[in-house]
Formats: structure tokens, sequence, C-alpha cells
């Protein structure tokens, strides 16, 4: 998204009650890792589902910079040429991921073991978040990485010719970190181990998995032990991405939370390591059934019917946060209109999402009249039935900021507005259209 394009205030009036079946657009993470394990290929992939926000389409562009052919067949799906494993050549000038932390990551992990040098940049949001966590264990590849002390972007890499495989261990519970690793592996002769002590998402593994990566991966207790064996020959593939169970949770909440609603979201994507939100939820009353339950391309898959709901504060255990770390925003809206606490805790990361999502949540939520206490790790919440709305609310360049809020306004008493959504495209393209076919009232204000 570019910065410079007019800011858009959105305003988010009181829903009628939200009722229909509707799709929700394709899962980011796994976007990002088809169209990379795409362009590292030989031969053409297909990919449907594909979520075309602006975070993926930067993903797009810095591996068509890179040498793959990308482009969008007639029927919406995309079609990847891939160069293959060692093949990437050096784009020519600076790769703009944008407002994306996952895009920026994964490449830097990617690139770090080619012979080439490339220079990644981002919005100020993007550019503000910390790099360390990558560039500590890439430099172990042999990597070289130039930055501004805090190596945060803009950051130049001068990628290493002969990389040594490594043996690390992710200190803080992210996939970003880990699959940077494992794509920095790819093309590392020998075997490179990632131990990860909490479990998080596993896409890359499952692609890895999809395309015939040489990989074994151990399970004890809660501990992971991924090897990923070098240099394979990897065979295009067709891949069909499920739909974002992240986005999915803006129209759950709102659905439980905008009295009378009955909704349905199909083929959304269930991974255990994306799912505490809905067990969350579940256990705070909500009514949210999962129908026709499948694997699509190894990943689970299921449809969502969610009705209105009387919720209640609970505490959320801390296990579950790497399995909703992107949900606690819209949590925060469930949890104003439940009765009672909701406490959130040992979600520190959220501090350094694309905003820090703890300060966001807790200075909009009491502008609109909710009791909130905020901790260095989290927040408690002191929800009930009335909530009264009537702020302007700061996104932050967030787009999860700026949905949460739009969904609280659908049953505040006065309508809540928010400052910029022009972000809401990096994840989530539609999504004021498609709330309001469902009975929501989300319009522009000049
Ligand atoms: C993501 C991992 C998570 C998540 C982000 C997407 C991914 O970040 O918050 O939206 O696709 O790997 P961390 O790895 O920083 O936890």
């Amino acid at each position: 998204m570019p910065e410079n394009m007019s800011i858009h205030h959105l305003i988010s009036r009181t829903a009628r009650p939200l009722r229909g079946t509707i799709t929700v657009p394709g899962d980011k993470s796994i976007s990002h890792r088809a169209l990379i394990m795409g362009a590292l290929a030989v031969g053409q992939s297909r990919i449907s589902g594909l979520l075309e926000g602006e975070d993926v389409l930067n993903t797009a562009r810095a591996m068509s910079a890179m040498g793959a052919d990308i482009s969008r067949a007639e029927n919406g799906d995309w079609l990847v040429h891939g160069v293959g494993v060692g093949g990437l050549c050096a784009p020519q000038g600076v790769l703009d991921m944008g407002n994306s932390g996952t895009g920026a990551r994964l490449i830097l992990g990617l690139v770090s073991t080619y012979p080439m040098r490339t220079v990644f940049t981002g919005d100020s949001s993007l550019t503000s978040r910390p790099m360390k966590r990558v560039t500590i264990p890439l430099e172990k590849f042999g990597a070289e990485f130039h930055g501004a002390d805090g190596m945060t972007l803009p950051l130049a890499v001068s990628g290493i010719l002969d990389p040594v495989p490594v043996d690390y261990e992710v200190p803080v519970p992210s996939a970003q970190v880990k699959s940077a690793i494992l794509l920095a592996a790819l093309n590392t002769p020998g075997e490179t181990t990632v131990t990860e002590r909490t479990p998080t998402r596993d896409h890359t593994e499952r692609l890895f998995r999809h395309f015939g990566v040489p990989m074994e991966i151990t399970i004890q207790d809660s501990t992971t032990i991924i090897t990923v064996t070098g240099q394979p020959e990897l065979v295009a593939r067709d891949m069909a991405v499920p739909a974002d169970p992240s986005s999915a949770a803006f129209p759950v909440v709102a659905a439980l939370i905008t009295p009378g609603s009955d909704v349905t979201i199909e083929n959304i994507g269930l991974n255990p390591a994306r799912t505490g939100l809905y067990h969350t939820l579940k256990d705070m009353g909500a009514d949210i059934s999962f129908l026709n339950e499948r694997l699509e391309c190894g990943e689970p898959v299921a449809d969502i019917r969610v009705r209105y709901s009387a919720l209640t504060g609970i505490n959320v255990p801390e296990a579950r946060a790497a399995s909703m770390i992107d949900e606690y925003p819209v949590l925060a809206v469930a949890a104003a209109f439940a009765t009672g606490k909701t406490v959130m805790r040992g979600i520190g990361e959220l501090r350094v999402k694309e905003s820090d999502r703890i300060a966001a949540m807790v200075a909009g939520l009491r502008a609109c009249g909710v009791a909130v206490l905020e901790h260095d790790d989290g927040m408690t919440i002191t929800g009930g039935p009335q909530v009264t709305g009537g702020a302007m609310i700061k996104t932050r360049l967030d787009h999860r900021i700026a949905m949460s809020f739009l969904t609280l306004g659908m049953a505040t008493v006065t309508p809540v507005t928010i400052d910029d959504g022009r972000v809401i495209e990096t994840s989530f393209p539609g999504f004021g259209a498609l709330m309001n076919g469902l009975g929501a009232d989300i319009g522009d204000i000049s």
C-alpha cells in the first residue's frame, strides 16, 4: 500500500443481524509460502485461492524480481514458473516488502544462502520492526547484514556462496524465524536443524513435504526438532490455499456480538497451530460449529457456523498464545462484550507486530468506554453486553487493529470510526463490502 495514497476514514454503524454464507480471502501465511516454493521448483506450479492482498503481492513481486515467472490466470489461479533451488538471480533494485513482516523475514532467510546482494525495505511500520531475530541465525550460515544498529529495515544482505549448515534453537516462538532458517537451509549443503520449544504454525514444513524436500521432524513433549537436507531438486506442484482463519476471525466475532446473527464461513484452514481463537471463544460460551471437515493439500479445512452468543470472560491459557497470536485484537473485541473479566497474558510478542497491538487495543477500547488494564505482557478486559463506542481509532498502519474496531462498531451504542482503512488491503481486500453483504454498515466518511 503506497503510504502517499490519501487517508481513508471508515465508520462502522450498528449492524443488522448478520446472516448468510461467505468466503473470506486465502490464507496469508500459506500464500507467501506457496509463491516462494513455486518459485524454487522447476516447472509450472498452479496456486488456487491465493490471497491477493498487498502483503502477498509484494512477495510475488520480490520472487519475480529474482527470476520466477509469476502471472494470474483468467480463472483467478496464479501460475508460478520456478527457477529451481539455487537458481535465483540478484534483483534489480530494492525489494520493498511494504507492511509485511512475513514476506520480509522469509525472503531475508531465502536470499542469505545465495551469493548475491539484496536490499530490503518496507513501510514505516515494517521498518520499525525487529529483524535481529532472523539476522542472528542467518549470520551462522555465513550471510552478512548491513543496516542501522538495531538491525531494522532497510537492510542489505550479502548472501554466501558456500553456506554452512546450522543447528539453531529459536529463542522466541516465531514461525517467521523458523521459516527463515528452513528457507536458508534449502540452498545449503548438508543438514540444518531447527528446534522450537513452543509449536508455531507449520505451513512451511507442510509445503516442504508437499514438494518432497528431504526432512525429518521429531516431537517430544512440546519441543519440535526439524532437520532439512539442503539442495534438493524440487519439481513443480499445484497448491490450494484455504481461506484464512485469521481473517475469518472478524466475521466470527462480529456474528457473536451482533444480536440475531447466524453466519457460515466456508473453507477455513484449521491447522491446529492456528485454531486457538476458536477454542477460546468456545470456552467463553460461543456457539461455533465446524462442518464438513476435510484435508486439502495437507492442511485441515472446514466450514464454520457461528451464531450470536452471550459470552463470559475467561482466563485465556498462555500456552495457547502461539496458536492465536494474530487473533488477540479481535478477541479483545469479543472480551469487551463478554460479561466479567477476560485475562490475556504471555503475549508480549504483540508489542512488535505491525503495531504495538497491546497499546493500540488498550487505547482504542478505553476510548470506546471499555475498562481495560494494561500489562507488560497483555491486558485484562472487563466487559459487558453494552459497549459505548463513539471514538475515532488510530489504526497505526495495522490491518488487524483497523478491522477489529470496525467489528466492535457493529454492536456499540454509538458508531466507531477508524482513521485509516487503506491498510486493510494488506490482508483482507473487500472486507467492508463482504461484511456489509451480511448486514454490517461500514462506510466512508470524508
Ligand atoms: C506468521 C507468523 C507470526 C504471525 C504473522 C504470520 C507467519 O509471526 O504473527 O502474522 O506466516 O509465519 P511471528 O513469527 O512473528 O510470531
